[in-house]
């Protein structure tokens, strides 16, 4: 039986990157063009084929973007420092550092050493807290903001809805229900923040008229945790092994798809629903971070 109740993420990305594409043209009439600075620290794999993934995507819609790569070794001074010239930069308007980081680097100094006007990732304290009140002017991270995006042009209805997330990561789930729970027009929701020592998760996962799950556990959300009729955004990427798979794993995401696709509403596809709309946000905060520096839409 086939189910049409996909929410396609590759085809709304694909309308970002349009309206990003124009502005990118605007920004050329006076001149400009967006600059993005990658970082990454180490050889993790999955790191390798995010930071590859989004340099293409930078060349196909006319991003500049020069590529760090340093070895796991490096001292978090080493990085510092690095960020710091590329902050002094000004042909680079954003800074992106893929995380995960080596364990002897501490995250937490490296997110806040990058500028807040460059930090098209979102993770600046400064930008933390503009997106907890609600300020606009800062950036919201990829993930979320790209999952808050494909619901709104999914014509999913989110004000007064009963949300719940799972997992309460800085990149996904904490940022998530601040995007959620704002009094502002595509929000306005209720919110819970399911997580690991949560009690009863699947009642409060069958409550959910928008189950968000972004735990990254393979396949954790199961067709009895869905309120029939529900939206289900699958945020996870996880490997499993597979020894008919080609490299021996395969990718599946927080939710058991074939079972859970008949009781949703809607749900995302994985691949194809939000990883594409993350490479869109992260474009569009560059281009906007270049406005930004312009003197244009502040
Ligand atoms: N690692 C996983 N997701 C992200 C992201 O959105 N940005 C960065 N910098 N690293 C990540």
């Amino acid at each position: 039986m086939s189910w049409n109740n996909l929410i396609d993420g590759r085809a709304i990305a694909e309308r970002i990157h349009a309206e990003t594409a124009q502005r990118i043209a605007a920004l050329e009439t006076r001149g400009l063009k967006p600059g993005l600075a990658f970082v990454r620290v180490g050889e993790d794999p999955a790191s390798k084929v995010y930071v590859g993934m989004k340099e293409r995507l930078c060349a196909r819609l006319g991003i500049a973007s020069v590529m760090h790569v340093l070895p796991e070794t490096t001292t978090q001074a080493e990085l510092l420092a690095l960020i710091e010239k590329l902050n002094a930069d000004p042909q680079l308007h954003g800074i992106l550092v893929q995380a995960p980081l080596p364990r002897h680097i501490r995250a937490a100094t490296v997110f806040s050493t990058v500028r807040p006007e460059k930090d098209v990732d979102g993770f600046h304290p400064i930008n933390v807290g503009k997106l907890m009140l609600g300020d606009a002017s800062g950036f919201a991270p990829c993930t979320p903001a790209g999952v808050h995006e494909l619901l709104i042009r999914s014509q999913v209805a989110i004000q007064g809805a009963e949300v719940v997330v799972l997992g309460r990561s800085n990149i996904v789930g904490k940022p998530m229900i601040a995007l959620l729970l704002q009094k502002a027009p595509h929000a306005n929701a209720t919110v819970t923040l399911c997580h690991s020592q949560t009690r009863d998760l699947a009642t409060h996962c069958r409550r959910a008229d928008i189950l968000i799950a972004a735990l990254g556990v393979a396949e954790f959300v199961k067709a009895d945790m869905v309120k029939p009729g529900g939206v289900v955004i699958d945020v996870g990427v996880n490997r499993v092994n597979d020894p008919d798979a080609k490299g021996g794993y395969r990718l599946v995401g927080d939710v058991d798809f074939a079972r859970v696709q008949p009781v949703a509403g809607r749900i995302t596809p994985n691949p194809g629903g939000v990883g594409p709309m993350t490479l869109a946000l992260l474009m569009r905060n560059t281009v906007r971070a270049a406005e930004m520096a312009a003197g244009q839409r502040a």
